[in-house]
Order: C-alpha cells, then sequence, then structure tokens
C-alpha cells in the first residue's frame, strides 16, 4: 500500500444533510461507546445487552465488533502491535461515519494499547467518544475461555495472545469502568443508561427520549 496520508487531488465533499438534521431526526445525538478489555471481560456481551437496552427505547443504534469486522473490513490484519494498530484506526474510521450519520456505534475491540485508543478518541472527538473498560481479572477471563482461545495461546497454539503473550495497557481515564467480574450484565447496562442520559440529550432539547433512556420499559407511558 502506498504510505500517503492524505491523497492528492481529492477533494472533501461536504454533505447537505448535517450530521445536526441526522441527530434532530434520530432524537438523539451521535455517539461512540468504546468498550475496551480483555477477551472474554464481556466487552461484546454487554454492547449488545446495551444496544437492545438503547434500540427498544428508540435510539438508532449499531455494535461494531471486532470478531466480525475480522471476517470481512480487517480481514487482512494480524495481532501484532502494528495490526492491531490499523485494526483501531479503521475501526475509529468507520465508528465516526455512524456519528455523522446521528447514530450510536457499540464498538467491541480489545484495542490494548492506551495510544490507539487515544488516537480513535482525537479522531471521533472527546465529546463524542465514551470509553468503557470493562474490567476483569484475567484468571476469570481464562476461566471463562468462551472461545477456548486462551487454553490454545497458554498451549502455544496461538502467539501473541493479549494477556499471554501480548500486553493490554489498562486505561488511566476511562469514562466509565465496569467490574464485569463483580456486577451482571443488567447491573452494568443500568449504570451505562443512567450514564448516557445526559451525554445523549446535552444540546438538543430531548428531555423525553432522555428520559425514556433509563425508564424500564413497562414504566413508559
Ligand atoms: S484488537 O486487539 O485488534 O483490538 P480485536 O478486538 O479486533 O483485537 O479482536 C480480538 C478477538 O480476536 C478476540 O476476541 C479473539 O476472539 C480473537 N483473537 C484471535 N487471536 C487473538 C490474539 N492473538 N489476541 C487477541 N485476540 C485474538
Amino acid at each position: 500500500m502506498d504510505n500517503i496520508s492524505r491523497p492528492p487531488f481529492i477533494i472533501w465533499h461536504d454533505a447537505t444533510i448535517t450530521r445536526e438534521q441526522r441527530e434532530k431526526q434520530n432524537r438523539h445525538k451521535g455517539i461512540v461507546l468504546w468498550f475496551t478489555g480483555l477477551s472474554g471481560s464481556g466487552k461484546s456481551t454487554l454492547a449488545h445487552a446495551l444496544e437492545e437496552h438503547l434500540h427498544q427505547r428508540e435510539c438508532h443504534t449499531f455494535v461494531l465488533d471486532g470478531d466480525n469486522l475480522r471476517h470481512g473490513l480487517c480481514r487482512d490484519l494480524g495481532f501484532s502491535a502494528e495490526s492491531r494498530r490499523e485494526n483501531i484506526r479503521r475501526a475509529a474510521e468507520v465508528a465516526k461515519l455512524f456519528v455523522e450519520a446521528g447514530m450510536i456505534a457499540l464498538t467491541a475491540f480489545i484495542s490494548p494499547f492506551q495510544a490507539d485508543r487515544q488516537q480513535a478518541r482525537k479522531l471521533i472527538g472527546p465529546e463524542s467518544f465514551v470509553e468503557i473498560y470493562c474490567q476483569c481479572p484475567l484468571d476469570v477471563c481464562e476461566q471463562r475461555d468462551s472461545k477456548g482461545l486462551y487454553q490454545k495461546a497458554r498451549a502455544g497454539l496461538i502467539a501473541e495472545f493479549t494477556g499471554i503473550s501480548s500486553p493490554y495497557e489498562e486505561p488511566e481515564q476511562a469514562d466509565l469502568v465496569l467490574n464485569t467480574a463483580t456486577h451482571s450484565v443488567e447491573a452494568c447496562v443500568a449504570i451505562m443508561a443512567a450514564y448516557l442520559q445526559p451525554r445523549l440529550s446535552d444540546v438538543l432539547d430531548l428531555a423525553t427520549v432522555a428520559t425514556k433512556i433509563s425508564t424500564p420499559l413497562d414504566s413508559r407511558t
């Protein structure tokens, strides 16, 4: 691939429908909820559970999952530090498009390096980026071993496995830290929903939708 940061002779074409117009139509702000944590820490589980919660409350959502993107857009990438950086760069660019579309993008990537997460935050804009650290001790993730990958990594069958033979740099300033070893999925969703209420509505006058986001479905009018 050519090593060009910005291609020459390619001119940006502005959309005629703005992000604000899309947000108004969607009745909430566009935002990225960036889940980070070890494999097996609950990123995908929580992203999908929160998506369900928000979707049921008329929010426009989409989950970008590391494993899924690696089946397509990122299928050419491995797990070296450089490949992971490129993986996160692509994921952040895609998530940014969702924000422009006025949507809530929930991303589930290990994203083990502080600098890569920082880059994603910078690209998307800190006001539209919520870093959610799924904190879970390695031994608990390893016990869960839902995909059987830790066992393979310990047996030396998978190289550069996060937590075993490749580092995970804990977030220093995550917006939310969820201890997924001690908290249930429902408890984590409740914490996230409460946190999100002002973040989704602090610019637009969306008090009604904001209230909907954190109330149980059956108590809605
Ligand atoms: S990241 O480090 O670049 O953010 P990503 O989230 O896309 O990783 O993919 C992680 C998923 O790939 C894990 O959930 C696991 O299922 C799988 N996987 C395969 N090999 C590895 C590895 N060496 N390290 C971590 N995860 C791996």
